[in-house]
């Protein structure tokens, strides 16, 4: 049988991305059948997150995850961790970092998940970005000096989930488009099964991707690629347009940050991701390994396609 991480440990596995990830792991009994995981989760003393039943789920452990004995147990024989946590906690991975490299677990998945965190024209302004490099840049660390590696998947936007909660710009409620600067700024967007499928392949690939990030991407497109699918397929458009400068959400963003309303951190990794001439969509400048963890790159009838799921979702009432 071939080598590959047994135990894997998943945190966040209620969340948005976490749901997929969970999905994707009890997969496995179909996908990769002869190599069978022993799964657990980890959650929060207060969550009131619901795990499904699955002979696959071996342990909850509920605890404090700023306790390091708690992590400690719950770390014990995993061979893999994958993060999930939410983007508000991501510096509560430098303990889990640091107690998983003592423990001896093998590989760490980072929570990274976005955009391209080691692009520093895009990093060095966007608070949640510095967090996540401020993690990545721990975690070398931590790895240089133990048996331990890191990995972290690049995948750009959620595509579903950050239309569906009115970002990028786009607004169902009204159908209304804040188009930012030229709207003509490519980037990358992922959908989130892609994104968990590609994750959980790390399981059974364990002498890659070691101190790595890895690039995935569905699809490569602009605000105004968008714009035109929905355009095709949404029977309720055509869409208002406003024209906006990244400026505008900028500013816009460090006003409700500064009022004390945390999705203003929002506005601003938009800003910058659609700043035009900042950074560049990273399927130009990186190596996507889509295919070799058992991804496909998605044309554009697939996009028009997943655009107007999405548009059906929304209509069936998956609203903010
Ligand atoms: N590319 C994108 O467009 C995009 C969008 C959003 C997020 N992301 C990234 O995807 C990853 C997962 O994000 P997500 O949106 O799926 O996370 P989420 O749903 O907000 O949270 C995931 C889980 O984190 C746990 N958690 C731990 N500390 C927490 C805290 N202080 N507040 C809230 N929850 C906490 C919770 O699990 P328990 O209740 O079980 O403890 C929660 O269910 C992150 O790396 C994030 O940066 C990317």
């Amino acid at each position: 049988m071939a080598d590959y991480f047994k135990n894997v440990l998943l945190i966040g596995a209620a969340g948005d991305l976490g749901q997929h990830i969970l999905t994707a792991l009890l997969e496995t009994t179909t996908t990769h059948p002869t190599q069978p995981l022993t799964i657990s989760l980890l959650t929060r003393s207060n969550s009131t997150a619901k795990f499904p039943t699955h002979p696959s789920i071996a342990h909850i452990h509920k605890g404090d995850i700023k306790d390091q004995y708690f992590l400690a147990k719950a770390f014990k024989n995993q061979d893999i961790i994958i993060s999930a946590i939410s983007p508000y906690a991501l510096l509560d991975q430098k303990l889990m970092i640091s107690v998983a490299a003592k423990i001896g677990v093998k590989r760490f998945i980072l929570g990274e998940f976005g955009m391209d965190t080691r692009d520093e024209a895009l990093t060095d302004s966007v608070r949640v970005f510095q967090q996540n490099r401020e993690v990545l840049d721990y975690a070398a660390e931590v790895c240089n000096s133990s048996s331990m590696q890191y990995s972290g998947v690049i995948c750009g936007a959620f595509l579903e989930m950050t239309l569906l909660d009115a970002e990028m710009g786009f607004d169902f409620e009204t159908r209304t488009v804040e188009i930012y600067d030229s709207g003509e700024k490519k980037i990358e967007v992922s959908k989130m099964k892609d994104v968990a499928r590609a994750t959980v392949e790390i399981c059974f690939q364990p002498g890659k991707w070691r101190g790595e990030l890895v690039y995935v991407s569905s699809f490569t497109v602009s605000q105004r690629d968008i714009l035109v699918a929905l355009d095709k397929v949404d029977e309720k458009g055509p869409w208002k347009v406003v024209e906006r400068t990244t400026e505008w959400l900028k500013n816009k963003g460090d006003k409700r940050v500064g009022e004390g309303d945390m999705m203003g951190l929002v506005d601003e990794i938009w800003a910058m991701t659609f700043r035009d001439g900042v950074g560049e969509a990273f399927s130009k400048t990186r190596r996507l390994v889509n295919e070799e963890l058992g991804i496909f790159r998605r044309g554009e009838e697939e996009f028009v396609e997943v655009i107007k799921g999405i548009v059906g979702e929304w209509e069936v009432g998956r609203k903010k």
